[in-house]
């Protein structure tokens, strides 16, 4: 049967061009753009009965009305291969960092777009994936094959989660890939610099579609990203995948529609930007062993306004991740870093896949914050405080103040356990919450001297019991020997 059909340009817009003749493409599907000065992509986004909507992947200026359009029968792909490790790429492949664009590598062909893999290919959610951050790792634990939102105003720490999580898979054979969408270049080549200074790059891949780049590679670059995560979750690897963010995205995403002059629903966004975003989230998994047993596990990232998680993007991405970490801004300008709203926070399926000594430390942790939350707002009243309460209340301050932990200084499941055992149990022997820094400095010294074996059973996610336990208060009561 004859396929192949040719149409005609009848209006550019933009970067979107409605296209007449072209009656057997289909939704996301290719065509190319007869140009006067060479041929140009375009992604067909909209069909009506007698004409279709695409948009330019390239620059739509050389494209004129009355141009031919050639339906291609391809679905958009980009090319990967592990050559990619290490660049930042455009979300056609492209090598931003080198001189002028070029395709870096002839790899394997994956489409951008694809049907996410079904339930028989996939497994439960059964093993930890750390972020290095205490406050995630302990009580909103991310499994690998997960996918948990990170929540938040304009500048709260949303990026800085992302990175510190990056960082913290060096040597726990993690492939990495942040996708920036609509973000000022000069911010990727700050995360690319750190990234590299972290000795992080090797293991990572950027996917930059940034606010200059057109919108049609801004609404691809998720796409691409979730491609080549694909690529090495079929390989067997696991991958953890960043989109930061999904506002721009779904912004971008609206665009395009407004120029298709698609109907324009909740908050001026197309209908469908739920599902869109669904059918991307729904490619993060856990492969089963048949499968090769590799994951995705992605953070999608979504800005909110003045903290309005009811607003119709945030609404959306929340009922389609297993969690979230939500980002304060009150806590964010109060000094608490990161700014987790630990209450406001979930992770529905991580705690399944979390270190069993960390989900131990972290049963009680919870406890005391909250016990320390309430009778902090009591205790504002000024009133004679026992005893009892007012070593709860040391205890709740210290244990916030333990919580604090600045950018780019991720900490190894074995070291949070081991610090949060001591303070849930009152065995941190100082007063003075200046004195912190000092301690946890000389705690951790003092155990990966002292107590290799015990750091290393916790790492391997033993249950804090018998003789692990023993030797591990044996270790504290030592420490509190010498200290100070
Ligand atoms: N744990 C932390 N310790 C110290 N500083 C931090 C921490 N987390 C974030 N910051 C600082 O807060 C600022 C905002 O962080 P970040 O860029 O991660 O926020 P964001 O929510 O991604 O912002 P944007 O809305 O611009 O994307 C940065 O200057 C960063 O260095
Ligand atoms: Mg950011």
């Amino acid at each position: 049967m004859e396929t192949k059909n040719i149409g005609k340009i009848i209006q550019v817009k933009d970067s979107v061009v409605l296209i007449s003749g072209l009656s057997q493409v289909g939704y996301n599907q290719l065509v190319s753009i007869q140009a006067e000065t060479g041929r140009v992509p375009a992604l067909v986004l909209n069909l009506q009965t007698d004409q279709v909507g695409a948009v330019v992947l390239g620059d739509s200026s050389l494209i004129k009305q009355g141009d031919l359009v050639e339906f291609l029968e391809e679905s958009l792909s980009i090319d990967v291969s592990e050559e990619l490790l290490g660049q930042v790429v455009g979300p056609l492949g492209n090598s931003l960092t080198g001189h002028k664009l070029q395709v870096v590598t002839k790899g394997e062909s994956m489409f951008l777009e694809r049907v996410a893999a079904g339930v028989l290919a996939r497994k439960d959610v059964s093993r930890p994936l750390y972020t290095g951050i205490i406050a995630v790792d302990l009580m909103i634990p991310v499994g690998r094959g997960q996918r948990e939102l990170i929540i938040g105003d304009k500048k709260t720490g949303k990026t800085s989660i992302c990175i510190d999580a990056i960082i913290n898979q060096k040597g726990r054979d993690v492939i990495c890939i942040y996708v920036a969408i609509g973000q000022k270049a000069s911010k990727i080549s700050r995360i690319r610099q750190l990234l590299i200074d972290y000795k992080a790059m090797d293991y990572t891949i950027i996917v930059a579609a940034n606010a200059s780049d057109p919108t049609a590679l801004q609404y691809l670059a998720p796409y691409s990203g979730s491609a080549i995560a694909e690529y090495f979750a079929q390989k067997g690897k696991d991958v953890l995948i960043i989109y930061d963010d999904l506002s721009k995205h779904a912004n971008a995403y609206r665009e395009i529609s407004l120029l298709l002059n698609r109907p324009a629903g909740r908050e001026a966004y197309p209908g469908d930007i739920f599902y869109l975003h669904s059918r991307l989230l729904e490619r993060s998994l856990q492969y089963s062993d048949k499968m090769g047993g590799g994951s995705i596990t992605a953070l999608p990232v979504i800005e909110t306004q003045a903290g309005d998680v009811s607003a119709y993007i945030p609404t959306n991405v929340i009922s389609i991740t297993d969690g979230q970490i939500y980002l304060d801004g009150d806590l964010f300008n109060s000094g608490q870093r990161p700014a987790i709203n630990v209450g406001a926070s979930v992770s529905r399926v991580g705690s399944s896949a979390q270190n069993k000594g960390a989900k131990q430390v972290a049963g009680q942790l919870k406890l005391d914050l909250a016990q320390f939350r309430e009778l902090q707002a009591f205790a504002q009243f000024g009133s004679d405080l026992d005893a009892d309460t007012t070593e709860k209340l040391r205890r709740g301050e210290l244990i916030s103040a333990l919580l604090n932990q600045t950018e780019l200084k991720p900490l190894s499941i074995s070291h949070q356990i081991v610090i949060f055992y001591a303070a849930i149990h009152g065995k941190i022997k100082f007063s003075a919450l200046s004195e912190i820094e000092d301690w946890r400095y000389q705690y951790i010294t003092f155990m990966n001297d002292k107590g290799k074996n015990v750091l290393k059973e916790l790492e391997d996610g033993k249950k804090i019991e018998n003789d692990l336990e023993q030797e591990l208060i044996k270790l504290i009561d030592q420490f509190n020997q010498t200290y100070g």
